[in-house]
This record gives C-alpha cells, structure tokens and sequence, in this order.
C-alpha cells in the first residue's frame, strides 16, 4: 500500500479525528484504530466481522467479484465498506451519511488510500432517489434499519435505486419460531452533543425508532419487490457473539 500523504501527517490525522467505528488498514503499516481513543470494543471487529461474514456470499452471486458494479452504502460512517468494495474492485462506490464528522473522516481514508472510484457523500437515506443519485448494483444496508423512524419509506427510496441485490445488515428482536413480522417501538434517550462515539453522533435530537424481527426484514424486503431473501448463516467461529445468538442477522434480498 502506498499513498503520497506521509507516515506523520497520518498519524496526525487518525489522532485528530479519532475514534473510527471501522478499523480501516492504511499505507506506512497504519490503521484507523486507535486503541487510546477506542470508544467501544466494536470498532476494532465491526468491518472485519461482517465482511468476513457476508462478503463471501455476496461476491458470489456477484460472479467473484464487485467489476462493473456500482455499489451505494448507506449511512456509511467513516466508509469501511464502501473502500472494501472500491478495493474489491467496484466501478463505482457512493457511501452516503447524515454525520459531517464521519464523512470527514471517510474522506481522509479515501484520501490517504488514494482511491479514485468512491466518493462519499452527505445525504439522508429518505432522500434517496433515481433523480438525486441514479442507480446501482448493489445496495449495502447496514446498521441502520432499526434507527429509523420511517423503515418503510426509507427502504423503499432505497429499493427505487438498487437494480439487483441489497444487502441487509440488523438487530433484530428474536422471536419463537415460525413467528409473524414484528416490528417493536423503541424511544432512545437523546445523546448529548458532546458525545463523539462512532454511532452516536446524529441522536442529538428525540427519535422513534422500530426494530423488526428477522421475518418483518424479510417481508419487507420481499414487499420491495425482491424476488428471494436468503440469511446468512454465521460461520463457525471469528464472528460477534452477536451473529452467533441471532441478536444479527444478515439478509441477502436479490431481484
Ligand atoms: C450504527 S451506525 C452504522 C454504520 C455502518 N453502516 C456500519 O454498519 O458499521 C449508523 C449510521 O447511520 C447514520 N444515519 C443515521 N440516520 C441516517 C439516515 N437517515 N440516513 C443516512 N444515514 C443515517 C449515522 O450517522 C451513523 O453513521
């Protein structure tokens, strides 16, 4: 790995916009975590684990490879996934984000890997539409189903620009087997602005939000009009507990 930007003014980089929620490998042996301004344990396994989770599958439906796509993620925080796919050789990425801190630092990892085919982008996921941001491949959904106050409608603006798959990636409440769609209401405390945590930074304001169960993700999903849905099973180890006592769960929805 190489970059014209120096070992120092990287590492001045990383320290000012610490914490990163991914931990993003970076040219002179660096990265983007810090374990002195790690807010939570997360940010050192969150790309790493679900890449390794659901990367596999998904590159497989692709052919092997993300060539000739162009790949949208949504509410990318500091764009791990979105450099994974450039890297991973996407024609296009556009990671998009409501968070100016977290673009900031995206920008910085794209700069400092010098990648020329993603770009990020502020904008909310309601705001998504063929008009605004034309249409894509592949559509990486994660962390941010079950923050939002409209799911529906957002993942419907999403679904209008995603041509063939969407990737899904939640919490969900667990439910006994064979249950109905479910989708439970949830109103979190406000987070005080001074709070820098790599998630937290747009909960300055009172918000509703719904999380569903693994058969509401799935209706929805086929409500949008994708003819399967599969969920990927975790592997056997190296994942998030999480993954293993389906708290996660990872939805494959194809056209
Ligand atoms: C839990 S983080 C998930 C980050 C990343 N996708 C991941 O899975 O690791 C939620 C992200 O959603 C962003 N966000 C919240 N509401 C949003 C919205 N309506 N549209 C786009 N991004 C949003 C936040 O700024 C934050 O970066």
């Amino acid at each position: 790995m190489s970059s014209s930007m120096t070992k120092a003014d990287m590492e001045r980089e990383i320290k000012q916009l610490a914490p990163f929620h991914h931990r993003v490998a970076l040219p002179h042996g660096l990265s983007t975590y810090d374990a002195a301004s790690s807010l939570r344990r997360r940010e050192k396994t969150r790309l790493d684990a679900l890449t390794r989770h659901a990367f596999p599958r998904l590159l497989e439906l692709c052919g092997g490879s993300f060539e000739g796509k162009r790949v949208i993620d949504v509410a990318c925080n500091c764009g791990g996934f979105s450099v994974e796919a450039a890297r991973l050789g996407a024609d296009y990425v556009l990671g998009f984000d409501v968070a100016d801190r977290y673009l900031e630092q995206a920008n910085f990892i794209k700069q400092a890997l010098e990648l020329d085919n993603v770009e990020f982008r502020k904008m909310a996921m309601e705001d998504c539409s063929d008009e605004s941001i034309g249409s894509y491949d592949v559509a990486f959904c994660f962390g941010i189903l079950y923050h939002l106050e409209n799911p529906v409608f957002a993942m419907k603006q999403l679904a209008s620009v995603t041509s063939d798959i969407m990737l899904v990636d939640a919490s969900v409440i667990k439910t006994p087997l064979n249950p109905r769609a479910m989708w439970k209401m949830n109103v979190p405390k406000v987070v005080e602005s001074e709070d820098k945590s790599t998630t937290a930074l747009w909960r300055s304001e009172q918000r509703c939000q719904f999380k569903p169960n693994a058969k509401a993700v799935i209706e929805l999903l086929k409500f949008l009009g994708f003819s399967t849905v599969e969920i990927i099973r975790p592997r056997k180890s190296g994942l998030e507990l999480r993954y293993y006592t389906r708290k996660r769960v990872s939805f494959l929805a194809r056209r």
